[in-house]
């Protein structure tokens, strides 16, 4: 567990427990209480400690998900922590506010363990406070939800199920999707509100699912702030598309709502290639119960109580917003996606390597450059980064979409990213800057199921 922490405080220690088994094993009821991992606080400016335990029968580590750390404390596959081991990790949180989360890295021989150990529960979030957002007076307390969306698979004794047989298979290609959606491990509720405004913190936790959130009477999206934090000012758009990985800063103003009145944030539906389109061939093959693109709700809003609250949604937001900056001269480094039949996929051909970095993987302390992703494949891939946060410079559609047709009004390619969704026949560039920090960090799609099977690799830092 953790406790809500002061400025400059050391963090609570926390720890991982009880055994995670393959398969029909673990039943949701007594994981529920910590499924997902309890929230971590943080402010800017604070020195963490933490103290990890493996109490698993198998390697693990523990990853920080969009934050800005030393390579050493990023929790990288190729600094496991051995079943019974213990590791300690120190560092500043030097990032802006936002909700960042953590999650295990671990990457062996026969592949990537990613997407099992989140899906069992290794996963939760992390918020990030600091004075600019504080100076802002945002909805907190009660009108602040931290909402974490996972789609799951049940056995009949409610047992989580993974992946098994044909479905494997299927997972491989287009990643795992789940029967069913959990909001912070439970299914969607609805929550009693006042007329006031709110504030949803909505993390996309799910190992490959992505989502179309919008709201059920047709109302925009009001978009305080992505990955990295605050926008320099809010956005509204018909719908928002989160890609795994991803978070998005909602502003909700019930103000002029009746009482009485009921309103839901769903995800809407949408066409998704032939992973929602291979009917009763992709049942039997192991499609999920809900195909991507399915509509489902996600939370409701039922407003029961007259409150007064003086907020109203600010013009400008965080003004000090400074993405990395390029100009014609800043370099370009190109990755194209490609897909090896029955392998997974790859990047610029090559597949995760463990630690092994190419020549063309080497960037320059203190450099800014432009990546730029190439999708060439049928599937969505949501590339992240480690160790920084970085502005996307362009979007372009080379190609038709592949049967990806729907998802690219709601992209919000504003303010600061970890993790940048690339649809198929896109190219998205993006910049980053290289900043304090020399050693070796490691970019992959963040489906778990892509990731574990090879689109992953290092680069470094010299
Ligand atoms: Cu969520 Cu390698 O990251
Ligand atoms: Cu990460
Ligand atoms: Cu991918």
């Amino acid at each position: 567990d953790t406790v809500p922490l002061l400025p400059g405080a050391p963090s609570e220690v926390w720890r991982y427990d009880g055994a995670l088994v393959d398969g029909p094993a673990n039943t949701l009821a007594p994981i529920n209480a910590s499924y997902p991992g309890p929230l971590i606080r943080l402010c800017r400016g604070q020195r963490v400690r933490a103290r990890l335990e493996n109490r698993l029968p198998e390697d693990t580590t523990v990853h920080w998900h969009g934050l800005h750390v030393p390579p050493d404390v990023d929790g990288q596959p190729r600094l496991p922590i051995k079943p019974g081991e213990n590791m300690s990790v120190t560092f500043d949180v030097r990032d802006r506010a936002g909700l960042y989360w953590y999650h295990p890295h671990p990457h062996g021989p026969d592949g990537g363990r990613v997407g099992f150990q989140s899906y069992a529960g290794l996963a939760g979030p992390l918020l990030i406070e600091d004075d600019i957002e504080r100076g802002l007076e945002l909805p907190d307390g009660d009108q602040q939800l931290i909402l974490i969306l996972q789609d799951r698979s049940f056995a009949d004794d409610n047992a989580l199920r993974y992946m098994d047989g044909m479905g494997a298979m299927m997972a491989r290609m287009q990643g795992f999707l789940g029967d069913r959606v959990l909001v912070n491990g439970r299914p969607p509720q609805t929550r009693d509100v006042a007329t006031r405004p709110y504030r949803l913190r909505i993390l996309n936790g799910s190992n490959a699912r992505i989502y179309k959130l919008a709201w059920s009477d047709g109302r925009p999206v009001t978009v305080l702030g992505t990955d990295g934090g605050l926008l320099a000012k809010p956005q509204r758009l018909r719908y928002v598309t989160l890609a795994p990985a991803q978070r998005i800063d909602v502003w909700v103003d019930l103000s002029d709502a009746q009482i009485g009145q009921r309103l839901s944030l769903v995800s809407d539906s949408y066409r998704a290639g032939m992973m929602g389109g291979m009917g009763g061939m992709g049942a039997m093959m192991g499609r999920s119960a809900l195909p991507a693109g399915a509509r489902f709700d996600l939370l409701g809003l039922r407003v029961t109580d007259r409150a007064r609250d003086g907020r109203s949604l600010p013009q400008n937001l965080d003004p000090e917003l400074s993405p990395p900056s390029v100009t014609r001269t800043t370099p370009i480094r190109r990755f194209e996606f490609g897909m090896r039949m029955m392998r997974g996929f790859s990047i610029n051909e090559r597949q995760f390597e463990g630690a092994k970095v190419a020549d063309d993987e080497i960037v320059a302390l203190g450099d800014t450059e432009i990546w730029e992703f190439v999708n060439d494949t049928m599937m969505p891939h949501p590339m992240h980064v480690h160790g920084l946060q970085f502005a996307v410079v362009e979007r372009r559609r080379m190609t038709d979409r592949r049967g990806w047709p729907d998802l690219d009004s709601g992209l919000v390619d504003a303010g600061l990213l970890d993790t940048v969704l690339v649809l198929p026949g896109e190219r998205v560039r993006i910049a980053l800057t290289f900043k304090d920090f020399e050693g070796l960090y490691i970019y992959h799609c963040h489906n778990m199921e892509h990731e574990d099977n090879g689109m992953m690799r290092y680069y470094r830092v010299r």
